[in-house]
Formats: structure tokens, C-alpha cells, sequence
């Protein structure tokens, strides 16, 4: 499927979903039922820093970076209603924030060596050509600068819940691109082997730091009626997060 096509669809959906989505996936939180930044402490002390938050979404990680003192706040994400609504959330918050409406495989005039951290909170499985996605990343960063990302596990897409027992309903190899309706509005992903990440990022020139999958210890504990998503939760990371270095 060419990018064109999946950049228009998914677009599109975040275009008339974004108020939905509204501060839904950010920081401290790194996915849902997800040990959370307060636990990980991934970014450490940002006083100071200049940070950039890829597929930005509505505003709240950079918020959370500004209430910790960061220096430079950017952010790019291709829905333009994502970025109107973390503009205008950035200011009522009284942070200035340069933000770009782009998709974060194409060249967005971003500076290059410049930044101390770039992350992204459950956008970077949006990108529809990964390497590029990472080799763009490795540049904007300085020597030895952070990049964190957390994404959907992909053995959360393979398998369901039946009858309380996990079932393998998808192959965990396959990294086709699939289309489905979410509210009405259609998205196109593909669900990519753990090993797809770590290799791109290789190629890109990043050391690997610490990967987490870890289910929150409130849902590890829960007992009694458990939702179909606890009980995987429990048996199987929904999410992961990773950091890693520019070399
Ligand atoms: C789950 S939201 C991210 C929320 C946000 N990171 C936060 O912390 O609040 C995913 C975001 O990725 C953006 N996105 C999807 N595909 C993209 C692409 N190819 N390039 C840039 N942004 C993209 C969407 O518009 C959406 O805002």
C-alpha cells in the first residue's frame, strides 16, 4: 500500500477524532495498564533540555515536560487538529511550544544535532516507513542524545480472549498492512515484530538502554472481575517501551 494513502486515511481519522483522544495517551502514562514514567523514570532530569515529541497528539507529554523545566518544547504530529488543539492547550497552560503539522517520515525543516531527548508516546507505530522514522530521529538528536518511544506490544494484537484462555488468533510474523473502522473512521497499521524496532534502530545508529513491557502491578494484583483486557494483561504485555542512545 503506498505511504500517500495510509498518510490520507489515518489523517483523516485523527482529524475528526482528536478531541476524543484528548490527553488519553501521555505522559506519565507510556500505555494503558503500562508501569508509567513516575515507576521507569526513563527521562530523568529535563531542566534545561530541548526536547521534541513526535506524533505530539494533544499537547499533554509536552506539558509534562514543561511543568518539569524543560528549555525548548517542539512537537510535530500530521493531524492538523491535533496540533490546533495542542496549540491552543500549550498556551492555556502558558507554555510556548514550536509545533509542526507534518507526517514524521518527511522532512519538516526540523534542526538537525540539536535536541537532548526526542520521544514518542503511542505514535511512532503510526510511521509508515519505520527506518526512515528512526534515521530522521538519530539526526535530529545530538551525539549521545535520548530517544524514548512506547508503542503497542504486537503480541497484544496476535492473541484474544476466549472461555478465560488466551488464544493465538493472529501471526505474531505477519507485518502486512491491514485497514479497520474505529468510530466510524477508517486506519491503516501494521503490527511489527519486536526485533523490526530494535534492528531499526540499530541501523540508525542507537544503542538500546532499557526496554520495559511490564503490566501495571494494580492490574498484576486485581482478582475479581477482571475485564477480557485485564486477563490478557496479566498473561502478556500489551505495551512496550524502549530507550535508546545516538551513538
Ligand atoms: C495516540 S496519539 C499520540 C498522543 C501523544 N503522543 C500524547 O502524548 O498525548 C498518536 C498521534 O500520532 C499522530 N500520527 C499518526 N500518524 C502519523 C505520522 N505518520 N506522522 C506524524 N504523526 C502521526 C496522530 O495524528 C496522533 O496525534
Amino acid at each position: 500500500m503506498a505511504n500517500k494513502s495510509i498518510h490520507d486515511t489515518n489523517k483523516n481519522y485523527w482529524d475528526n477524532t482528536a478531541d476524543e483522544w484528548f490527553g488519553v495517551t501521555a505522559l506519565p502514562t507510556y500505555g494503558v495498564q503500562f508501569i508509567t514514567e513516575d515507576e521507569l523514570n526513563l527521562f530523568g532530569d529535563v531542566s534545561g533540555k530541548k526536547l521534541l515529541d513526535i506524533g505530539c497528539g494533544s499537547g499533554h507529554s509536552l506539558k509534562y515536560h514543561g511543568d518539569h523545566k524543560a528549555a525548548e518544547l517542539w512537537g510535530l504530529d500530521m493531524s492538523t487538529k491535533q496540533i490546533e488543539n495542542a496549540d491552543k492547550y500549550l498556551k492555556e497552560c502558558g507554555y510556548s511550544a514550536k509545533l509542526i503539522n507534518a507526517p514524521m517520515e518527511v522532512d519538516a525543516g526540523i534542526p538537525l544535532d540539536y535536541f537532548d531527548y526526542v520521544y514518542s508516546i503511542y505514535a511512532v507505530g503510526w510511521a509508515t516507513d519505520l527506518q526512515c522514522t528512526f534515521d530522521r530521529i538519530a539526526s535530529y538528536l545530538k551525539k549521545d542524545g535520548v530517544f524514548i518511544f512506547s508503542w503497542k506490544h504486537p503480541l497484544h494484537h496476535c492473541v484474544i480472549v476466549e472461555d478465560d484462555k488466551l488464544i493465538f488468533d493472529k501471526s505474531y510474523f505477519d507485518e502486512s498492512w491491514f485497514t479497520y473502522l474505529n468510530d466510524g473512521f477508517a486506519i491503516t497499521l501494521c503490527n511489527r515484530k519486536i526485533p523490526t524496532y530494535i534492528n531499526a534502530l540499530a541501523k540508525a545508529g542507537f544503542v538500546v538502554e532499557y526496554m520495559a513491557e511490564e503490566t501495571d502491578k494494580e492490574t498484576m494484583l486485581a482478582t475479581s472481575d477482571l475485564s477480557e483486557r485485564s486477563k490478557k494483561a496479566k498473561m502478556l504485555p500489551l505495551s512496550f517501551v524502549i530507550k535508546a542512545r545516538k551513538l
